[in-house]
């Protein structure tokens, strides 16, 4: 008989690190400052990490506030968490991750976006941001393993790029691509995983006006552990959705094969709304524990935004909506 070998996506959701322990293995890290000059102190001793690059876009934060998403009815994460408790396989699959995403370089650094559009473009992520409006909103972002956070995210509407974009009619999905470069990010020498990470959306959900571009946290240009330099946030979707550090955005008549859903297709979906009702194969999803305070609180369905997105799902009774 075979060993039973786990693998990482096989953690039970109470086995999951918490961020207390990850926070004391990392207690210099006090915050961004320390994350943002990391490399910077390789580089006066002597070791190979290159000399630090300049922000992305810097004069575009912070952005103001938009009304709308000014108040998420509960307390900002401390930004200390935020930073220091990610997702982000390419770089391992702890939650302890941000000092080996520093290896990440963010210039040159293009988007192509391709596909069904009038015209295939490469553009400057940089130089896209530029173009874009950028706002803050502060969103609840909730975690498939039941953690959550509530943070101020600066960014564009996805409904921008899509306009920007002009897709041709036969377009029904955006599917979006991480970086492949396993040279950089050790997680991508792990072969049992389909390199590199995607995700998708329907053109409906991409143009609602919750779906933001995200380029910046906490009124500053993204840190890499948290997707720099932009990244996808759909805050009624489990966190999973949000694919980081975006190099391709392709419009497709097909439904994308998504990253998550081909590694454990029964556990996690191409909609994977949020919603207490329908619990994960390993864990219940009825609440959720808030990074900082560690308090348990209800879930919501569609994580408290309904209202937005409510709308998009109705008729599709056939779909498995919400892993
Ligand atoms: N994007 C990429 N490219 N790689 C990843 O591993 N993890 C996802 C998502 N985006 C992931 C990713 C998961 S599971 C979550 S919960 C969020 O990023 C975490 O975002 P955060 O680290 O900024 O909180």
């Amino acid at each position: 008989m075979k060993p039973i070998r786990r693998r990482p996506w096989d953690e039970r959701e109470d086995r999951v690190t918490p961020p207390e322990a990850v926070l004391g293995r990392r207690r210099f890290l006090q915050g961004s400052g320390a994350v943002a000059t990391a490399p910077l102190f390789g580089w006066f001793e002597g070791r190979s990490e290159p000399p630090p690059e300049p922000a992305i876009a810097p004069e575009r934060y912070p952005a103001a506030r938009s009304p709308r998403f000014a108040d998420a009815g509960r307390p900002l994460t401390p930004e200390r968490y935020a930073l220091s408790y990610n997702n982000f396989y390419e770089f391992g699959t702890g939650k302890d991750v941000a000092d080996a995403a520093q290896a990440l370089r963010l210039r040159p650094w293009t988007v192509r976006i391709d596909g069904l559009v009038e015209r295939e473009i490469e553009i400057d992520a940089a130089e896209l941001i530029r173009r874009m409006p950028l706002e803050e909103r502060i969103y609840r972002f909730r975690c498939v393993e039941a953690w959550a956070m509530v943070v101020p995210w600066t960014g564009f509407p996805l409904a921008e790029l899509v306009a920007f974009a002009r897709p041709l009619s036969a377009a029904r999905y955006v599917r979006f691509e991480t970086f492949l470069d396993p040279d950089t990010a050790p997680g991508q020498r792990l072969d049992w995983f389909p390199w590199p990470y995607v995700e998708g959306l329907t053109l409906e959900e991409a143009t609602n006006e919750l779906a933001l571009m995200a380029t910046g946290l906490y009124g500053r240009p993204l840190e890499r552990q948290n997707g720099a330099p932009l990244r996808l946030v759909v805050p009624w979707k489990y966190g999973f959705k949000s694919i980081k550090s975006i190099r391709r955005i392709t419009f497709t008549a097909e439904r994308p094969r998504t990253f998550w859903s081909v590694v454990v297709p029964h556990e996690y979906g191409f909609w994977a709304n949020v919603n207490p009702d329908v619990p994960h194969p390993r864990w219940s999803q009825r609440t959720e524990r808030l990074l900082g305070s560690d308090e348990r609180v209800p879930t919501r369905i569609y994580n408290g935004y309904g209202a937005w997105v409510g709308h998009l799902y109705r008729g599709l009774a056939g779909e498995e909506l919400f892993r």
